[in-house]
């Protein structure tokens, strides 16, 4: 296993556990350090434990290089830099690969990658290594949990395997399937690359309509939570929900593998994704709308700094880029996340709403459904709640004297009297 990451280390434990000798390798010797002392930081807590029992029955071994074995499954960092595919990290992995891989040997490059990558960079790293291309399996097993349970997901998720040549792919099927109950297609190289780009390209695309009719609704004095919930009533419509932003290092990263690959004919892609993209700017305008410029004393409390709900990762964060934007508009900021781990956060939300002048939910965790506006509501300096996620019952705010404004619920969001109808649209 070369790359010990979020979905390295637990494919790692799985394999272990389903009876394998796994002989794991990852560039950080930080991490080797803590693995080997049975530290996996910041990883699930049934993923620590399948380590842990790995490590006691031996068949799991923290190595300081990539060592010879029957096969190689590689998981390393999503290649992009600056919005673009860099396939470093990728190649670097599969020269050391290459270097000690044998005839007959299995390589499975799990990183999402744009499509005819695999192909390519194993065979420039064997050409670089001095081997025949025809003689070693290759295949791509892309990955496609969903981070908070992902052991689970691991297991019972169904798989996309593809393979250079039919019996690549049986191969690779063949060991994923001593830990994956869910059922394993198989494929060729490019278009298990393709099916995994286009997964998470699907859901951003979705977003950004979903991104579209709130601010649409807006316009129109029409709840757009009620109108998506109706119309996906409809037994062939599943409209995602609106929210600040699409944030993780997946869903806003890998619709550019394909934007990049080919500019012209991705136009819908494109334009989605700067529409996801300009979610976060637009949360901004509505704070200044409510509350007035960033003068260094107006003071925002954000809740959650996750790129999404229930989770702690803050990668590509929509929550993230409203408090850089706030800060950069002259607001002073307070963040609190009981997942994530940031040094400078509040410690809870009384903390971060002590004399704001807005709150402003940009993560639906479960664990602020407590949050009571009757405490908070003396303590803030001006009543204001921002709901990026149609979390909070306005009611019962409302009844505490703030003001509202949930994205894309119409008529419910009203300027201050200051700001014109024709202001309110160019926002
Ligand atoms: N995290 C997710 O939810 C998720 C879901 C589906 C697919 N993926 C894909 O899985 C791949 C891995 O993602 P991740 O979240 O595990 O990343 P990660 O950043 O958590 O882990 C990657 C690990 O690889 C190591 N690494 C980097 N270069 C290396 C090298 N040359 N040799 C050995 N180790 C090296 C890093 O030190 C790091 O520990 C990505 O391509 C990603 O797109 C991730």
């Amino acid at each position: 296993m070369i790359g010990l990451g979020y979905v390295g280390l637990p494919t790692a434990a799985l394999t272990a556990s389903a009876g394998h000798t796994v002989l794991a390798y990852d560039n950080d010797a930080a991490l080797r350090e803590s693995l080997r002392a049975e530290r996996a930081t910041g990883s699930e807590t049934d993923v620590a434990e399948l380590l842990a029992s790995a490590l006691r029955d031996e068949r799991f071994f923290v190595c300081d290089r990539v060592q010879p074995a029957d096969a190689y499954i590689v998981c390393v960092p999503p290649p992009t830099a600056g919005g673009r595919p860099d396939m470093r990290h990728v190649e670097a992995a599969l020269a050391d690969v290459a270097a000690v891989v044998s005839s007959g040997e299995l390589i499975v490059l799990e990183s999402t990658v744009p499509p005819g990558t695999t192909e390519r960079v194993v065979r420039q790293a064997l050409r670089g290594a001095g081997k025949s291309f025809l003689n070693v399996h290759i295949s791509h097993a892309p990955e496609r949990i969903l981070p908070g349970d992902v052991v689970r997901e691991l297991r019972e998720n169904d798989r996309i395997v593809g393979g250079r040549t039919r019996e690549d792919a049986e191969k690779t099927r063949d060991l994923y399937a001593s830990f994956v109950s869910g059922e394993i297609h198989l494929t060729d190289l490019r278009t298990a690359e393709f099916v995994k780009v286009i997964e998470n390209t699907y859901r951003d695309v979705n977003i950004a309509f979903a991104n579209e009719l709130a601010l649409f609704c807006e316009e129109i004095d029409v709840d757009v939570w009620q109108a998506i919930a109706l119309a996906n009533n409809h037994p062939r419509v599943n409209i995602l929900e609106p929210g600040p932003g699409v944030g993780g290092h997946c869903i806003p990263v890998d619709p550019l593998f394909l934007a990049d690959q080919n500019p012209f004919a991705t136009e819908l892609i494109q334009a989605s994704r700067r529409i996801n993209e300009r979610m976060p700017n637009l949360i901004v305008r509505r704070v200044v709308g409510l509350v007035g410029e960033g003068d260094g004393k107006r003071k925002v409390a954000i809740l959650g700094a996750s790129y999404k709900a229930n989770v702690g990762d803050v990668r590509e964060s929509p929550a993230r880029r409203i408090r850089d934007l706030l800060d950069e508009r002259g607001f002073r900021t307070a963040v609190y996340d009981p997942l994530a781990r940031l040094p400078e956060a509040a410690r809870s939300v009384e903390e971060a709403a002590e004399n704001s002048d807005a709150i402003l939910l940009a993560v639906d965790h479960d664990a602020f459904r407590d949050i009571d506006p009757v405490a908070l509501a003396p303590i803030v300096r001006s009543r204001v709640l921002i709901d990026c996620h149609n979390f909070f019952s306005e009611q019962t705010w409302s009844a505490c004297g703030f003001r509202v404004y949930g994205l894309g619920r119409g008529s419910h969001f009203t300027f201050p009297q200051a700001l014109s109808r024709q202001q309110s649209t160019t926002a």
